[in-house]
């Protein structure tokens, strides 16, 4: 059976003031009443997947352990790292705990903060996947671009292997800027990286040996001295920091010569600022997506959410409101991504 690694380490600063430092996006039920932690556990509920792993920050594992409880999943573990790394090295962990518990385990890595609409094609292209990652490929699963977005990975494929419907990777190219993701995305030769993942946990392990062994020490030592409970695994802070801080895409899969990728279309969709949550919420008949107590009026394709007061909206079109117990925020659709700026300045104001 396939083994799912769940990763919870982002903040979600574009999807402030919902989002916050002690209370991510991967834990809000954004789109329906799971959280999209939750939603990412119930689709590798079936029977073809053991128990996930899941890797976290230290800071959120209560509110983790109650989300898997509430969901009604058991996890194989729940990792803590007392300070951040990354992804390469929460990868290399959860490679290192489930080679301990299987020598042939394949591992599917999966973001905790991503919707997928499509799930049977989701599971199809698995399926696909699974028979490239038992021959020795760390598999990704690409996605039709439709816009010159600059926070994605780039995959160029190449021919299609031996197994049907996987195909090498010619080159993956993390987060270009814009002027050559413009012309990834005219080329019609490149999907955007899902950041979804499978390969053997041998495999991944290897790669990181070749290209980061400073990482793999590291992750191994924390590891080791590493305190564990019934629930919690919670990785020794010392032994962690002395790992690089590095991400998969740019650690790994920019330099495997063993990347293959299963283009899928699956509904996809990064959850990355308010905009995309507009994107795949059902709509009125004017454009417009709201959650709680909202009014509008002579108001078009917008964005309304509000936890506790009425909020109401008149004569607007494109905007994104978004109110709760201590902030409003009131922002252009176009402009969702700089809610990170506004984020960044609250930081720095402590
Ligand atoms: N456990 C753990 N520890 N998880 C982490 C850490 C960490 O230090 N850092 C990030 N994560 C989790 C995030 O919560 C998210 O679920 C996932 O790992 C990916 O991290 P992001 O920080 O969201 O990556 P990204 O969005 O910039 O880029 C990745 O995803 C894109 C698609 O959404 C890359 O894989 C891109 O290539 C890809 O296109
Ligand atoms: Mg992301």
């Amino acid at each position: 059976r396939i083994h799912p690694v769940v990763l919870s380490g982002g903040s979600g600063s574009r999807l402030w003031p919902l989002s916050r430092a002690g209370y991510p996006k991967q834990f809000l039920p954004l789109a329906g009443e799971n959280s999209m932690l939750q939603g990412t556990m119930q689709r590798v509920a079936g029977s073809q997947f053991a128990a996930p792993l899941m890797i976290c920050n230290d800071e959120h594992r209560y509110v983790v352990a109650e989300q898997l409880r509430t969901a009604g999943i058991t996890a194989n573990r729940i990792i803590l790292e007392p300070i951040g790394r990354n992804t390469a090295p929460a990868v290399a962990v959860a490679a290192l705990t489930l080679l301990e518990q299987q020598e042939d385990a394949l591992m599917l890595v999966l973001p905790s903060d991503h919707v997928i609409q499509n799930e049977p094609a989701f599971h199809a292209a698995i399926a696909q996947a699974e028979k490239a990652a038992r021959q020795g490929h760390l598999v990704t699963f690409g996605i039709t671009p439709n816009k010159p977005e600059t926070g994605y990975g780039y995959i160029q494929q190449a021919e299609e292997l031996s197994v049907s419907g996987v195909h090498k990777v010619a080159r993956f190219v993390e987060k270009p800027d814009f002027d050559t993701a413009a012309t990834y995305v005219a080329s019609g030769e490149f999907l955007w990286n899902s950041g979804i993942f499978l390969f053997s946990a041998k495999q991944y392990l290897d790669e990181l040996k070749a290209h980061h062994p400073k990482m793999v020490k590291a992750c191994q030592a924390a590891l080791e001295l590493a305190e564990n409970d019934l629930t919690f695994c919670r990785l020794n802070k010392e032994a962690f920091a002395n790992s690089p801080s590095d991400s998969i895409d740019y650690a790994v899969m920019e330099k495997t010569t063993h990347a293959a990728v299963v283009p899928v279309d699956m509904n996809w969709s990064d959850l990355g600022a308010w905009s995309a949550l507009w994107d795949i919420t059902e709509k009125d008949s004017d454009g417009n997506a709201s959650h709680g107590d909202v009014l509008l009026h002579n108001t078009r394709n917008s964005y309304v959410h509000a936890d506790h007061a009425l909020v109401a909206v008149t004569g607007l079109d494109d905007v994104i409101v978004v109110a709760t117990d201590d902030a409003v925020l009131v922002a252009n659709r176009d402009n969702a991504q700089d809610v990170k700026k506004i984020v960044d300045t609250l930081k720095e104001q402590g």
